[in-house]
């Protein structure tokens, strides 16, 4: 059965039972700032778990996209990915445990037909607060479980909120006890270096939860305590790439029907096997990755510093890390043929036609921009001694190779030569340190037109010095600079030209820009005296005043221009550009705003 099959199995067989299904929100909550991604599927059902109504009713079922960035580091073993569907069905105060169990017990042995003797149960043991759930242990055993495969455990394992165990939990936020079902792999051996006895919530992979049922009854209060919420609710999450690695009897979810064509496809690009065990753990970062970068973009994440596009940057420059150690190269075109084998997998589901290439695009740029540095980065790392291995460094790797904290943190550790908390610290120090030095240097430097070096900055100067060339090349050589202005947004670009500009006119720049920027052309600079500057053709800007020495930029042979910078290294980072708006700012001087996306 492929994750197709099993999401249509569940939500139709919750739909019978009288359940109506939502649609799956995005990644990236829609009106809620205090979290980054959707992590579970009851994260936007939030106020109805309250006691708010919901207007589709009571009972709501689905397959929800979730993330969960926290669980980046346990990725790499058989079962844990950072981006997952969760199957979801809830009971606004309507049914509770009775049905609630059945249903998914049903569910499982009939509609996926597991063999009910590899079912396991936990429930809540109870604690001074809340009693134990003899309910939930009297319902299991009613419909067949032996008393052998059920077991209690505390808050640690069976209680679930947002934030965790009860003391966790911030006012308001709510929770209760929870059973979950694990599926035994009897072809798995325990070993003992996960304890002396194999159990449900051992970590050796003999047990695979595969779905939570949470009694969602209680809210925390200001003054610490738990109150009943005024009506019951059910709280139900399966993870559905464990129930299809469950019904294929396949331990690694990496082998099972859901990760095949991706991991095929990382067979085929590095030409090693996911069978040989010095690569599995690589490979299986590379395709959760990926995958999830996949996700967060298809749902208008782009990788940059802030927030949820850091969190890309790091999905996608950690991948490309371990395709380095796989294959001692990075390059996009692995990386656009990985994501394209994940979108196949998919897209009877999930990916708009249209919004395909963009996807793609978006990691191949991505890993373009790293891969550029990641070969001196990894070598300059293994140079470092053991005692060079601390924030400051980590710092340093960050600004010479775009080398993100964790992932220094984390071959430092690979080297038996974990980072404490004050290397942390003095990591922290030394980037706020950096920013408030560039602030005041870029004060200084460039009141003019250039307001600030940051990366959308220097991009935009950059397609300014193509938009120049391209400029002249369609309208003639008479296209002179009279005036520059970029923002973190825009730029704005003043030249000498009689008439307004036609819509073909616009079009053929643009074009020109783009053909430019896929061509990849390297920027090079060169430190000359400015009258070669002038005798090589390099534009300057009339009524400047240049010192007796220049720098010249240049890209490939179309453009070549007196500049202080900065400037981006190839263009074809610049992404894609367009001419937003024209005008007339005088009777010779016309005026174009372009952006960069
Ligand atoms: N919200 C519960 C979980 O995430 C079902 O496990």
């Amino acid at each position: 059965m492929t994750h197709q099959d099993i999401r249509k199995k569940y939500v139709d067989y919750f739909i019978r039972h009288g359940h109506k299904e939502i649609p799956s929100s995005p990644l990236v909550p829609e009106n809620d700032p205090t979290t980054l991604f959707t992590s579970s599927g009851m994260q936007p059902l939030i106020p109805y778990l309250l006691g708010e109504p919901h207007p589709l009713g009571k009972r709501l079922v689905n397959s929800q996209k979730s993330f969960r960035s926290q669980d980046i580091e346990e990725v790499g073993d058989n079962r844990h990915t950072t981006f997952f569907e969760m199957l979801g069905n809830w009971s606004l105060g309507d049914y509770f445990k009775e049905e609630q169990l059945l249903w998914f017990y049903e569910f499982l042995t009939k509609e996926l037909s597991l063999p009910k003797e590899k079912l396991y149960i936990s429930v809540f043991e109870g604690n001074k607060d809340v009693p134990k759930d003899t309910e939930s242990y009297n319902i299991w055993k009613k419909l067949g479980i032996p008393g052998n495969h059920i077991f209690f455990y505390g808050v640690k394992k069976n209680w679930w909120s947002r934030s965790g165990v009860p003391e966790a939990m911030p006012p308001g936020e709510p929770g209760g006890p929870d059973s979950e079902v694990f599926f035994e792999f009897t072809e798995v051996k325990h070993e003992s270096q996960f304890g002396e006895k194999c159990h449900p919530n051992c970590d050796c992979g003999r047990f695979l939860e595969i779905g939570n049922s949470v009694f969602m009854q209680y809210q925390k209060q200001e003054d610490g305590t738990l109150k009943e919420l005024p009506k019951k609710n059910v709280d139900f999450g399966g993870g559905l790439e464990r129930l299809v690695a469950a019904t294929e009897n396949e331990p690694d979810i990496f082998k099972s029907s859901t990760f095949k064509k991706v991991i095929e496809r990382i067979q085929d690009t590095t030409a090693k096997q996911y069978s040989d065990e010095k690569n599995k753990h690589s490979m299986r970062i590379i395709a959760d990755h990926i995958r999830a970068s996949v996700f967060l973009i298809a749902d208008g994440v782009v990788p940059n510093n802030k927030t949820q596009g850091y969190v890309l940057r790091r999905l996608l420059r950690r991948a490309a890390v371990k395709m380095h150690d796989l294959q001692e190269k990075t390059n996009e075109a692995d990386f656009e043929s990985i994501s394209e084998a994940i979108i196949e997998t998919y897209k009877d589901v999930y990916f708009q036609e249209q919004s395909i290439k963009k996807i793609t695009e978006i990691i191949g740029l991505e890993i373009f921009k790293f891969s550029q540095t990641l070969d001196r980065a990894l070598k300059q790392f293994e140079k470092l001694s053991s005692s060079e291995l601390n924030g400051l460094n980590a710092f340093n790797f960050l600004q010479s190779y775009g080398f993100p904290y964790e992932l220094f943190v984390e071959r430092s550790n690979q080297r038996g030569y974990p980072l404490n908390d004050t290397e942390r610290v003095s990591f922290e120090n030394a980037q706020e340190a950096h920013k408030k030095l560039s602030q005041t240097l870029a004060a200084k430097l460039f009141k003019g037109g250039l307001a600030d070096q940051s990366e959308m900055t220097t991009k935009l100067h950059t397609a300014t010095h193509l938009l120049q060339q391209a400029l002249r090349t369609t309208l003639g050589d008479q296209v002179r600079q009279k005036g520059s202005h970029i923002t973190a947004e825009r730029l704005r670009f003043d030249f000498t030209h009689p008439k307004k500009l036609t819509e073909d006119e616009i079009k053929r720049i643009e074009d020109l820009v783009n053909e430019k920027i896929k061509a990849n052309l390297s920027v090079k600079m060169q430190v000359m005296p400015l009258l070669d500057a002038i005798k090589e053709g390099a534009l300057t800007v009339p009524q400047a005043n240049y010192p007796e020495k220049v720098k010249v930029y240049s890209m490939g042979n179309f453009s070549k221009e007196v500049c202080g910078g900065p400037h981006v290294d190839f263009t074809r980072t610049l992404g894609s550009f367009k001419i937003v708006k024209e005008e007339g700012v005088s009777a010779n001087t016309r005026r174009v705003y372009a952006v960069l996306n």
